[in-house]
């Protein structure tokens, strides 16, 4: 009988000369969340999801891949200076790279350089910046040039879902999908059709207690998941349109009633997660009051304790100079709509 070969695997292009190349990727805020998974390792979401690609946020990712050594080499860039990257955040790119080399049939080790812009692992999705700027900087460093669903198929398949959202910029979702190779991110909305901003209040930037990995596990254990994924495809309709018509209070609306259901399914589930701290109800709260005041700013967070306030730019130093008002607040990131990812090939060095 044939052997079925699925899309994905028809980029196996091997052998690969040495190559590099480095990749930028902006982290991405949800509008809908991805919140559970029919495939936890290869991230295949039960729900669609919606996201806004940031700019300033961002992952930067160098590539070098040598045919000649099976030995990867993980390192950050901190403070200016090359680190070996802690054994849990380069046992998962160490993962990722098994992944593209079993997908691309390179057999060579890479050296990975990589760098955040913002706090890593605080709710600001670095992991998908992160994983979207390594898939396209190894793609790079193998001389492939990826489609844009194949980047996204590849970059989902880290196990992070939402890199797959972050190999675009602008308004972006992420569907289902019936089959696995179905569920790859397009654009719904180029950024400079909406320039929306996004100011951050950052109220915790250390890591999380509770992955979003574990997160995804713990919520179908919720008895609240079940109506959640009844009552999304309303939602989800209310964002697409709400974009077409760049309504920012009938996105805002939506976006807050969302980002408060993802965290009473975390908060359901069993055993619970508390991503939110006492500053993020004092953060809400200011938000409310801007509106009252006739600031048009909505909130929404993902699986941690920060803040993502959505505004248009002329309310935006309005909302970034309440936002550093309130007490607990540790800083505010201001941040907005971004454009694709960067790659940029390098000689062989
Ligand atoms: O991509 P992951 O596995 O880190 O999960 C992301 C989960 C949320 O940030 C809470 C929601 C989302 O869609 O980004």
């Amino acid at each position: 009988m044939a052997e079925r070969r699925t899309e994905l695997e028809t980029i196996h292009q091997g052998p690969f000369a040495a190559g590099a190349a480095t990749a930028s990727a902006a982290a991405n805020i949800a509008f809908i969340k991805y919140w559970g998974a029919r495939d936890l390792g290869a991230a295949v979401p039960n729900n669609p999801s919606i996201s806004m690609t940031l700019d300033r946020c961002r992952s930067r990712c160098r590539a070098i891949y040598r045919p000649q050594t099976s030995r990867d080499e993980i390192l950050l860039v901190q403070g200016g200076t090359l680190q070996t990257a802690p054994a849990s955040f380069a046992g998962r790119i160490v993962s990722h790279l098994d992944t593209l080399r079993a997908l691309t049939g390179a057999s060579g080790g890479f050296r990975i350089e990589t760098l955040n812009t913002f706090p890593h692992a605080a709710g600001l999705a670095s992991s998908a910046s992160g994983f979207a700027a390594l898939t396209l900087a190894v793609a790079g460093s193998l001389g492939l040039t990826l489609d844009q669903k194949t980047a996204s198929l590849l970059a989902r398949r880290s196990g992070s879902g939402s890199a797959a959202r972050s190999t675009l910029g602008g308004y972006v979702e992420w569907p289902r999908g019936e089959s696995e190779e179905e569920s790859y991110a397009f654009l719904l909305l180029p950024a400079t059709d909406w320039p929306l901003c996004d100011v951050i209040a950052l109220v915790e930037t250390g890591e999380k207690e509770v992955s979003s990995l574990e997160g995804h596990r713990r919520a179908p254990l919720s008895p609240h998941y079940r109506r959640r994924l009844e009552l999304l495809p309303e939602r989800l309709e209310a964002v697409r349109r709400a974009l077409r018509t760049c309504d920012l209070r009938a996105l805002g609306e939506v976006i807050e009633e969302e980002a408060i259901e993802l965290h009473l399914i975390a908060m359901s589930s069993r055993p619970p997660i508390f991503y939110w701290r006492p500053a993020t109800l004092a953060v809400l709260q200011a938000v409310r009051e801007l509106r009252a005041a006739g600031v048009a700013a909505y909130a929404t967070m993902d699986a941690g304790a920060n803040v993502h306030v959505i505004c248009e730019p002329h309310n935006e130093p309005a909302v970034s100079e309440r936002l550093t008002a309130v007490p607990e607040v540790g800083g505010v990131l201001r941040d907005r709509v971004g454009p694709d990812p960067v790659v940029a090939r390098e000689a062989v060095p």
